[in-house]
């Protein structure tokens, strides 16, 4: 077990847009474990490598409900080929705290994605399960949920999370 710091809006590595995965190995074994411990800590339905500091295409996601045994869904490299309708509901973010915002996205999706030995398969999401791909994908191109709302709601959020990053370093300073 190796629960990572989650990194938090306006953190720059949240903007950057991942790198690809070229080799199943070891590494990118221990890079999934640490990122499903931190997803189930945290607790979330969904993790992208950028939010734990790490710059690559891999996502972990479990959907299923909390009284029924965890079911980890792990892709690498995904990308959307299609999507189809659309649907409106509310989303938060582990790396954007203290926010939710209804997001417009597609409602059913056709998925390709690498798994944890480089095998490629595609597969199609809908409802809340596409939702929660889509949003973990923009992750992996330096997108957040925030970049889906007004610009007015965007603002808002910047002074708001400003004024508490100020505030935290007061306090910080203060018991020094
Ligand atoms: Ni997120």
């Amino acid at each position: 077990m190796a629960i990572q710091e989650i990194f938090k809006y306006p953190s720059p590595i949240l903007r950057k847009k991942a790198a690809n995965v070229s080799r199943f190995n070891e590494e990118l074994q221990q890079l999934i474990q640490d990122m499903a411990d931190t997803m189930y800590e945290a607790p979330g339905v969904g993790l992208a490598a950028p939010q734990i500091g790490i710059s690559r295409r891999v996502v972990v996601i479990d959907i299923t409900p909390k009284e029924e045994d965890n079911k980890l869904i792990v892709l690498i490299n995904p990308e959307i080929i299609s999507g189809e309708g659309s649907q409106v509901d509310e989303e938060g973010c582990l790396s954007v705290v203290d926010l939710t915002a209804k997001v417009k996205r597609f409602d059913q999706i056709t998925v390709k994605a690498h798994d944890i030995n480089g095998k490629l398969h595609e597969f199609e999401a809908e409802e809340w399960f596409a939702r929660v791909i889509q949003h973990e994908i923009d992750h992996l191109n330096g997108t957040l949920f925030l970049d889906h709302l007004s610009s007015l709601k965007r603002a808002l959020y910047k002074k708001k999370r400003k004024k508490q990053l100020m505030r935290e370093k007061e306090e910080a300073e203060k018991n020094d």
